[in-house]
């Protein structure tokens, strides 16, 4: 298949009458996929009502079907066509965080979406992007759009359009390229169905910030014990992982030194994910600085690039610095321990 690629200046006004956005809303309209910027990260949109464009997404992304997608609206009055009701505690959340990066999970209603999209499950998640470009194609082609992130399953997600290029030229209709997104993490994803609302997702929403609206919020019991099932089905899959082993590294620097130490001795070619407070402080082969830990919202606006980059630097073996698990923290160290696959190494 030939990818188009758009390249759209965000900050021009009236977007939704840009031949980008146009052409690429058209295609979305004959359900082919295309892979759009969002605050967060790059999404592979497609339309929610077709079997035939979710088929698409799964298959473009390689992703397993028992994973439902995040349905994309632009207007909150889109909701009333497939979900049930709207809880009160949902309600106070859209009105603080939409358009954001805040999932919510609401009762579906049947009959309007494809089963395909929300996996066959009684529910289903939706946000608003706060993304120019996002929301100028939503509103153009007026229909609700399912997006995953848009890189192959188990990579890191796209943050840059040469990202989704890697992953899906060929494989996909089309690419917007709107630049860098800003967040860098996913969005946070909330169960508001039934009594306290759960976090099973945490992401550019921090439960601070939500229970400052809702009050009492609880994390999935799967986040933290890795023996109980997660509620959100994707959250059990290996993700985000680079070409190299990656091992997080909870102790000293020395202790961090010792091990690269150890192995570069065996011959290895040895990475070490920092940030940029440190980053001329270790003696690995490859060093990257992955934002500022005195501001962890650049660490998430550049986890996934640099992920990314050590499979372009080529290396055999990664150790990384941990991070507080607080605020956007709560993110980052999700994603590392996935991209790790749970591998700590404890001083
Ligand atoms: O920031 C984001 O959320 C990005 C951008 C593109 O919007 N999208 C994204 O989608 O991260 P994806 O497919 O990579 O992750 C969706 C997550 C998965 O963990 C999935 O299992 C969960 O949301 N999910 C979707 N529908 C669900 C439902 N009905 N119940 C529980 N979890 C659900
Ligand atoms: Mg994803």
């Amino acid at each position: 298949m030939n990818t188009k690629y758009w390249k759209v200046d965000n900050s021009v006004g009236n977007l939704e009458e840009y031949p980008q956005v146009l052409e690429a809303s058209e295609f979305l309209k004959k359900n082919e996929v295309v892979a759009i910027p969002t605050e967060t990260v790059y999404g592979l949109g497609g339309n929610a009502e077709s079997d035939e464009a979710v088929g698409k997404i799964f298959q473009a992304k390689g992703r397993p079907s028992d994973n439902p997608l995040i349905i994309h609206i632009a207007d909150k009055n889109q909701l009333n066509a497939f979900v049930k009701s709207i809880p009160d505690s949902a309600a106070q959340l859209m009105g603080a965080f939409w358009p954001g990066p805040l999932t919510i999970i609401f009762q579906k209603k049947d009959g309007t979406l494809s089963e395909k999209a929300t996996a066959g499950l009684e529910t289903v998640a939706v946000r608003m992007p706060n993304h120019p470009v996002a929301l100028a194609v939503l509103k153009s082609c007026q229909l609700p759009i399912a997006a995953p992130s848009a890189n192959t399953s188990g990579k890191p997600s796209p943050t840059t359009g040469a990202h989704v290029l890697e992953d899906l030229n060929g494989k996909v209709a089309g690419i917007l390229d709107g630049g860098a997104t800003g967040v860098g993490v996913e969005s946070t994803v909330i169960d508001c169905t039934e009594g306290i609302p759960v976090i099973l997702r945490p992401g550019g929403i921090t439960k601070e910030q939500v229970e400052a609206v809702i009050g009492e919020v609880r994390m999935d019991k799967a986040l933290t014990d890795l023996a109980s099932a997660p509620k959100s089905p994707g959250m059990k899959y290996q993700h985000y992982a680079p070409n190299a082993p990656l091992y997080l590294v909870n102790g000293s620097k020395l202790f961090l030194d010792s091990l690269v130490a150890e192995k570069k001795a065996e011959g290895l070619r040895v990475g070490v994910l920092t940030t940029e407070e440190q980053v001329g402080a270790y003696e690995a082969d490859v060093v990257l600085a992955c934002g500022y830990r005195s501001d962890l919202e650049t660490v998430a606006s550049r986890l996934y690039q640099t992920l990314r980059s050590f499979n372009d630097a080529g290396v055999d073996i990664i150790f990384s610095e941990m991070f507080p698990n607080e605020g956007v923290g709560q993110a980052i160290m999700n994603r590392l321990e996935k991209a790790a696959g749970h591998r700590v190494l404890v001083e």
